[in-house]
């Protein structure tokens, strides 16, 4: 049997989840991105960094079709996920939210009890038969989201009565209850304290054995924490994207450099 080289056994080839090319995303007259193309792998970790403003949030808001919310944002060029054009007119974009998951800066858990916070995805796409199905799959996201054991003795509370740290892993648990292909995350850490922050990292890089994240992050810390992948924008463009070692340590464009030595941002 062929018995490859270590460096090439090394060398780990992971599937393409999305292809953006050639992306364009006007506000008006404003052009937030400007001709952005990159290849986004399954089971990886990938950060967005980058200075206020230079379009992290609308990029990833592209990949779920939540720009589509924003009267004045017109957004062009071929997005891919799994091959299928995510802009084509045939894709239903509720259809493709449960497929593309998000998670938002702020923990916005629904009025609703704690089950019928995760409950709700999997009952507008009708994946559970009966009541006990539906029992197994919130089970099953709130184990995923790392909060099952401080709620699982009062799933019928309300989700807002959790504190910061415990509703964004219940927002995490929503996210993933509809078995999702990909989770986008805008700076899903910013309002937690270091405690629940560390938790919620330990729990990305859970996720990453089964999906295709993407995290908006100002931290750069937290970047090289939890991220394989890197992607740098400024003003617009993508700048740099690579392997998040070689990017911190080994930039190859001046800009990259100066933001991550804190000369730019
Ligand atoms: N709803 C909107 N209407 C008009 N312009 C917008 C809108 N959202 C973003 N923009 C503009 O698009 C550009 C990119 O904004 P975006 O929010 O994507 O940046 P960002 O990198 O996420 O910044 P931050 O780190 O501050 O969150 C900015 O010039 C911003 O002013
Ligand atoms: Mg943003």
């Amino acid at each position: 049997m062929y018995d490859a080289p270590n460096s090439e056994r090394d060398v780990e080839v992971k599937d393409i989840r999305i292809a953006a090319t050639g992306v364009q995303v006007y506000y008006g007259d404003t052009h937030a991105i400007k001709d952005v193309s990159v290849q986004i792998e399954d089971k990886t970790v990938t950060a967005f960094i980058g200075p206020s403003g230079c379009g992290k949030s609308t990029f990833l808001r592209c990949l779920n079709r939540m720009n589509d919310t924003i009267d004045i944002c017109r957004v062009e060029g071929d997005i891919r996920i799994d091959n299928e054009d995510i802009y084509d007119k045939r894709v239903d974009p509720v259809q493709l939210r449960a497929k593309v998951g998000m998670v938002f800066q702020k923990p916005n858990p629904f009025p609703k009890s704690i089950y019928d916070n995760v409950a709700y995805g999997p009952r507008i796409h009708g994946m559970a038969k009966n009541k006990t199905d539906l029992d197994e799959i919130v089970e099953r996201a709130l184990k995923r989201g790392a909060i099952w054991n401080e709620v699982k003795d009062r799933l019928h509370a309300p989700g807002t009565g959790l504190s910061g740290g415990q509703q964004q892993r219940l927002c995490i648990a929503r996210a993933v209850a509809t078995e999702p292909e990909v989770l986008l995350m805008d700076e899903p850490c910013s309002a937690l304290d270091p405690i629940a922050t560390a938790q919620v990292e330990e729990l990305i890089d859970e996720l990453r054995q089964e999906y295709s994240v993407v995290i908006v992050t100002h931290s750069m810390q937290q970047a090289a924490r939890v991220s394989q992948k890197t992607a740098f924008f400024h003003l617009g463009n993508l700048v740099e994207y690579g392997v998040t070692d070689k990017i911190f340590t080994n930039p190859q464009d001046k800009r990259t450099e100066a933001y991550i030595t804190g000369r730019i941002g």
